[in-house]
């Protein structure tokens, strides 16, 4: 049985043209538990025909499912009949199914029309952005710390809808508090499923740009003897599967702990997500992004496999004009609420080495900003380093001409915490504009208010806007390459 819950969260036909409107207004044939959303899925790199997934959640009812998509502007939809289903099966949860179709071909930088049909009625149609080729610009968003269901998070959410990204990247607590399909369904779908963009309802994100994102301490943590339906983020999201290979003794890897059974039912459901998703790349316009795995204190980043794959990835990206990395446990920051949590502070070597200009992060929640810095750690850490407490002190260069107004080339990485998504709770937030709380790396520190961070790419000029749930600009940057025309 569908609760009322799953009724309102299934309203999401406010895009559809009229004449399927009177299907909209009956919501006893609503057919959605979660309405159609993008997901970039496992194609990491760019290509000459560009693709898309549809993803869905609904009941296992006997029903034909299809999907017709076109590049906006052109005449003739192509069919898609071939609809995988994931049945989810958890120990005391309603089954139900995660729907998922591939729209190809479609052409780099453009936008996709999709529409869902069901039988023989379209029950759902939206627009989304396909990613950007390496020469066009592209508009993006970073905020982590997000599913509460918060008023905040529906302010914010609005916010971001107006800067109309072609992605949304969460560093990492996509949920609250234990990553649970139970907790999607109340805290993360209707914010980002509303039907319309209100301040009280959120905005319809999911159906038009791609989500993407790594595991906070709150999607990781979960124990399947607690909490079953936990670890929800792999039924859920679909992004590339080319991190490095966890070895069959799942060294690195979380425990799921709990009974065989749920553990099987788990697996069943995530598939070959779990748990090679945990951390990937992927090229988007003229930046390549790498996503880690940093807070599950199980994965040691020290282990000469694991810095070799980041290593050969960051190698292989050499021609992006721009490095992100996507550390949700922050390497540097100043948060009093964590003195600890240093442990990403050993790859931070491989980043320099391999160029890298952008670090965002999650955890604090909090916006915070370093100077371009360089570090070399000393000691140097000794064998594993697993525990997110585990301190790794160092020395510092700082990079105190870079201006981001008059001096934009940088001279070091620029950590950015972007953790203030939702989760009512902002932490320390009376270091805000208090520097002598502050590290000394760190140049801005806010946590009086949500935000996210938007992030306009444009050949060798990067624009980074901090962007209050208010719309109000708190912070404000450029980045540029030595090929980039003067102001
Ligand atoms: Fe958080």
């Amino acid at each position: 049985m569908w609760t009322r819950r799953h009724m309102l969260q299934a309203s999401a036909l406010g895009t559809l043209a009229p004449a399927w409107l009177h299907a909209a207004d009956n919501t006893s044939n609503q057919p959605f538990l979660v309405t159609p959303y993008v997901q970039l899925g496992n194609a990491p790199r760019h290509a000459p025909q560009e693709s898309l997934l549809v993803l869905w959640h609904a009941g296992l009812d006997s029903v034909h499912w299809r999907v017709e998509f076109r590049a906006a502007g052109t005449s003739d939809w192509i069919r898609c009949d071939r609809v995988i289903r994931t049945e989810i099966a958890l120990p005391g949860l309603e089954r139900f199914g995660v729907y998922e179709v591939e729209l190809r071909p479609l052409p780099p930088g453009s936008r996709a029309e999709y529409r869902v049909w069901l039988n023989d009625q379209a029950v759902f149609q939206a627009q989304a952005a396909v990613r950007s080729p390496s020469r066009q610009p592209f508009r993006c968003v970073v905020m982590g710390d997000v599913g509460t269901g918060s008023p905040q998070q529906k302010q914010v959410a609005l916010q971001v809808h107006r800067y109309q990204p072609e992605f949304l990247l969460i560093p990492g607590d996509f949920v609250y508090n234990n990553g649970r399909v139970s907790e999607y369904t109340t805290n993360f779908f209707p914010v980002y499923t509303a039907t319309e963009a209100a301040s009280d309802r959120g905005a319809p994100l999911l159906s038009q740009c791609c989500f993407l994102g790594g595991r906070g301490q709150h999607d990781t943590e979960a124990s399947l003897a607690t909490h079953p339906d936990g670890h929800a983020w792999f039924y859920y999201w679909s992004f590339p599967l080319n991190g490095p290979s966890l070895s069959a003794e799942r060294r690195h890897v979380y425990p799921l702990s709990g009974q065989t059974s749920q553990q099987s039912a788990f697996k069943s459901a995530a598939g070959a997500r779990f748990p090679q998703m945990a951390s990937y790349s992927f090229d988007w316009g003229n930046s390549h992004w790498v996503v880690l795995d940093t807070w599950n204190p199980h994965i040691d980043w020290t282990d000469p496999e694991l810095r070799a794959w980041l290593q050969a990835d960051l190698k292989q990206a050499q021609d992006a004009t721009w490095k992100i990395v996507v550390s949700y446990l922050p390497p540097f920051q100043s948060s009093t609420q964590y003195p600890q949590g240093q442990k990403m502070r050993v790859i931070v070597d491989l980043l320099e080495a391999a160029g890298v200009d952008l670090v965002f992060s999650g955890y604090a929640h909090s916006y915070q900003r370093t100077y371009p810095l360089r570090f070399v750690p000393a000691p140097r850490p000794a064998g594993p380093v697993t525990d997110p407490g585990h301190l790794v002190p160092g020395q510092f260069t700082y990079d105190q001409r870079f201006d981001g107004r008059e001096h934009t080339q940088a001279d070091g990485i620029i950590y950015i915490v972007s953790g203030c998504g939702g989760n009512p709770q902002l932490h320390s937030p009376e270091q805000t504009d208090n520097p002598q709380t502050w590290q000394p790396f760190t140049v801005r520190y806010n946590a009086s208010q949500h935000q996210f961070t938007a992030l306009d790419l444009h050949g060798p000029r990067l624009k980074l806007q901090q962007i209050s749930r208010e719309g109000a600009v708190l912070d404000e940057l450029t980045l540029t390459k030595p090929s980039a025309p003067a102001n």
